[in-house]
């Protein structure tokens, strides 16, 4: 299936069939959301994914909409950091020294200017800078999953405290910003013959 056929097919799921994505199959999903870009690759965000049945039942009261929630496979949930504390910063720097086998100091000046960039934004532009960061991650999952033949749908219909609350979340320096359920999509879910309604072209893009 080329990447166009895959977007085509897939649509934002309201029902799955319960079925579980192979180990393997969720492996190379998620790595595609490892791999994301992200500003000054600071991944300022984690990524829960719910597998146990359990859980998903603890989180249904969670969302407005539950049907996704009681029949999917997986739900990912990416939590998105409200603060870039200095020592995440040492932490980072400390990885790409180990990663890529340099001195710590030959990435002073690059820690520096992060370190400079970090500091002159304000709580809420550090978070909805972070918060962009995970859609990245979002729309890498949902890419992978559609050319993978499984089916998602993004959700942000939740009830932010409840899913802190059972996700332990602390909402001082953590947010959940987005989910992803992942499945296979009932036979019974209408959504799936409906017809994409997208802007028409001439209204979207604008050559220049
Ligand atoms: C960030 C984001 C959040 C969304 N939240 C929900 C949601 O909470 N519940 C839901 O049923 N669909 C949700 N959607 C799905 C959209 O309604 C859907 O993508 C849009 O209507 C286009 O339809 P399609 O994805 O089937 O092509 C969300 C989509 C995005 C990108």
């Amino acid at each position: 299936m080329n990447y166009l056929e895959a977007l085509s097919r897939r649509y934002s799921v309201k029902k799955f069939n319960k079925e579980i994505i192979p180990q393997e199959t969720l492996h190379n999903i998620l790595e595609s959301g490892k791999l994301s870009a992200s500003s000054l690759g600071l991944q300022p965000y984690k990524i829960i994914v719910v597998e146990s049945e359990e859980m998903k039942q603890k989180l249904i009261p969670a969302f407005y909409n539950p049907s996704q929630i009681s029949t999917c496979s997986h739900l990912v949930v990416i939590i998105s950091k409200k603060i870039i504390e200095e020592n995440y910063i040492r932490g980072y720097f400390n990885h790409i020294s180990e990663v890529r086998e340099i001195p710590l100091e030959t990435l002073d000046l690059f820690k520096n200017s992060i370190n400079q960039h970090i500091s002159q934004k304000t709580g809420d532009e550090i978070f909805n800078w972070a918060e962009k960061q995970s859609y990245i991650v979002l729309a890498n999952l949902m890419y992978a999953a559609a050319i993978e033949n499984i089916d998602t749908c993004p959700m942000e219909g939740f009830r932010q405290d409840v899913i802190e609350d059972i996700l332990n979340i602390n909402p001082e320096t953590e947010k959940v910003t987005v989910t992803l359920a992942l499945g296979y999509r009932s036979e019974e879910d209408h959504f799936q013959h409906m017809k994409k309604v997208r802007k028409p072209n001439e209204k979207l893009f604008k050559f220049i």
